[in-house]
């Protein structure tokens, strides 16, 4: 239970699932449907218009939709973005509504920069897997021997991502292997691998100081007009990053338990272990208590990691967001 969940009962009827859209300002924009996101394409001004929908992605689909989950993941990007802007240049321009961000179109660097602090994960591609099955190397960098699932390496690493297209899963490579697909070079990598570092670090401290372990997250980056590297997409987000509880953490791992955790991991829990679905075919429904569960975490992972009580916006969101951008 928790102080929200009459308003979240009250929105597992109304979740924003996606927008219907054709013109913005009485202009018509062309439109790209991601996973999470619904993006407006303005051209003209350099301006990409993100509506941050309840969709929730897992295993590389669409697993269901959570209640105020789109409010969560823009305004916890709209806190981070704000608090890093010293660190790096970030896209985001307003936040007309609790949903939308209005962000500076870029040119998508190719790759995603992951950054990791802990021996970690579930899917096939993880850096655990590849730990468990005997990997002592991973995207170039030496494991050490003998480390248990969950504990923390002995420096953050970056384990670049490349972008797969839409179905199909990205893999993880190291900097050679990135390099020698000739797609980025090694100056704009470089540049961006420094920026992720610093992100990471910066993200990691302020976690620290509010009771969480900031255990991994990805950004993605762009070349603005400019050629100047930006932050795009969303940055330290239960959807992007992996978020602990730090007070029981090491009693956890110490009983071989999993960590507590604020992020989707507990959806991919759901899937894999009472679905029994880990992306093949299509997904199992969710019940409305395993929405409400995901809800109540991305919640509270909002308000841990920013110190405010949130505010789900009840109104009904389409003609709301219609409204704050002009969308007809
Ligand atoms: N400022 C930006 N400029 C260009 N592309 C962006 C920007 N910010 C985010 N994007 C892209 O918009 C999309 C966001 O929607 P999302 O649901 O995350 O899609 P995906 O399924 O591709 O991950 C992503 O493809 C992301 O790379
Ligand atoms: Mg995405």
């Amino acid at each position: 239970m928790s102080k929200h969940d009459a308003a979240l009962k009250a929105q597992l009827a109304t979740p924003l699932a996606g927008t219907p859209w054709t013109t913005i300002g009485g202009r018509t924009l062309s439109k790209y449907d991601g996973k999470v996101r619904d993006c407006y394409i303005d051209t003209e001004r350099g301006e990409r218009i993100i509506v941050v929908t309840d969709r929730l992605s897992a295993f590389d689909a669409i697993v269901g939709l959570i209640p105020s989950k789109g409010q969560v993941l823009n305004q916890l990007a709209q806190f981070w973005f704000e608090k890093t802007r010293d660190i790096a240049p970030n896209h985001m321009l307003r936040t007309p509504d609790p949903n939308v961000m209005i962000a500076r179109e870029c040119k998508p660097l190719p790759v995603e920069l992951v950054m990791r602090s802990y021996l970690t994960g579930v899917t096939s591609t993880s850096i655990w897997r590849a730990y468990e099955d005997g990997a002592r190397s991973f995207c170039g960098h030496a494991l050490p021997d003998g480390m248990k699932k969950n504990e923390r390496l002995p420096a953050a690493i970056l384990t670049p991502s490349t972008k797969a297209a839409l179905g199909d899963h990205d893999i993880s490579v190291s900097r050679d292997e990135l390099l020698a697909r000739g797609e980025i070079r090694p100056e704009v990598f470089d540049r961006a691998a420094d920026i992720a570092a610093k992100l990471f670090a910066a993200g990691q401290a302020h976690a620290a100081a509010r009771g969480l372990i900031l255990a991994d997250t990805k950004y993605e980056m762009g070349l603005d007009r400019d050629g100047t590297i930006v932050v795009i997409d969303e940055i330290h987000t239960p959807d992007s990053s992996r978020y602990w509880y730090a007070d029981d953490y090491e009693e956890r791992l110490a009983r071989g338990e999993e960590p507590r955790s604020l992020d989707k991991e507990f959806v991919r829990r759901w899937l894999k272990n009472d679905a029994k679905w880990s992306g093949d075919g299509p997904p199992p429904p969710m019940p409305d208590e395993i929405k409400l569960e995901a809800a109540r975490r991305y919640i509270a992972s909002y308000e841990l990691v920013t110190g405010v009580d949130f505010v789900p916006d009840t109104r009904p969101p389409l003609p709301r967001i219609a409204a704050a951008i002009g969308a007809a």
